[in-house]
């Protein structure tokens, strides 16, 4: 794990309800194209982004979050049930996804998350990596790479069987956001890499509205 699931704590929470990118529903259509599902588990669910994103896909969203301030803020919808505890989880899905959240699973982790997927069910890992680096650069800021897999999929996790691999994918893209998007999209950067406070606030964008490229990760295996 390059980060421990603390560092989701309750500012991250608000940057996370405030705005999210617009591309889950993008990587979703890419990934499941046109699969149905019954039951659809997204593990590490935030603010639930991801689980309203999965709602075309299934007849009943679950999602899951070790992080209560992340949970307490999730948008509702009567299709999703949201958690922060694991003996809620239900035994059997027919879709696991993993969405921006697999980076702080071990393989322990990983086991009591798949145990719960169905024989033939889809599990799913998807990222996306926001290039801000470019976006600071017309400010003067530098931000220091850090070695978070965004492209972290089974293939990471030594000995782990029982999954064979359908899809593996980077695509990129491109998206539009106004200054209060990018600024909280980079307050929630700032506030994951333990950054101060007062440096968002110092910093004087220019701009109303702002193109941002992104790296899109996805992959597809189907437990047998
Ligand atoms: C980058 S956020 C992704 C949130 C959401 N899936 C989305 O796409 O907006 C990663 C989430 O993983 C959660 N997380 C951290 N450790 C976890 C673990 N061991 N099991 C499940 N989720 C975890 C964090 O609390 C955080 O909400």
């Amino acid at each position: 794990m390059s980060q421990p699931s603390s560092a989701y704590n309750n500012s991250e929470s608000i940057y996370y309800s405030a705005y999210r990118p617009p591309l889950h529903e993008l990587i979703l259509s890419e990934v499941l194209k046109g699969r149905h599902f019954k039951t659809a588990l997204d593990i590490g669910c935030g603010v639930g982004a991801s689980c309203i994103a999965l709602i075309p896909y299934a007849n009943t969203v679950i999602g899951y979050d070790p992080s209560q301030a992340m949970i307490e803020k999730a948008t509702s919808h009567p299709t999703i049930t949201y958690t922060n505890r694991l003996e809620e989880l239900p035994d059997y899905c027919d879709l696991l996804c993993f969405f921006g959240s697999l980076e702080y699973i071990d393989t322990v982790m990983l086991k009591k998350y798949t145990q719960r997927l169905n024989k033939g069910g889809c599990l799913i890992c998807c990222d996306f990596e926001v290039d801000y680096a470019s976006i600071l650069k017309l400010v003067d800021i530098t931000i220091e790479t850090t070695d978070y897999n965004h492209a972290k999929n089974l293939s990471n996790y030594q000995d782990f069987q029982g999954f064979k691999e359908q899809v593996v994918k980077v695509e990129s893209t491109s998206f539009n956001c106004n200054l209060e998007q990018l600024k909280s999209l980079i307050g929630a950067e700032f506030e994951h890499m333990g950054k101060p406070k007062d440096l968002l606030d110092s910093i004087q964008f220019d701009q109303e509205t702002y193109e941002l490229k992104a790296a899109l990760y996805y992959s597809m295996y189907i437990k047998h």
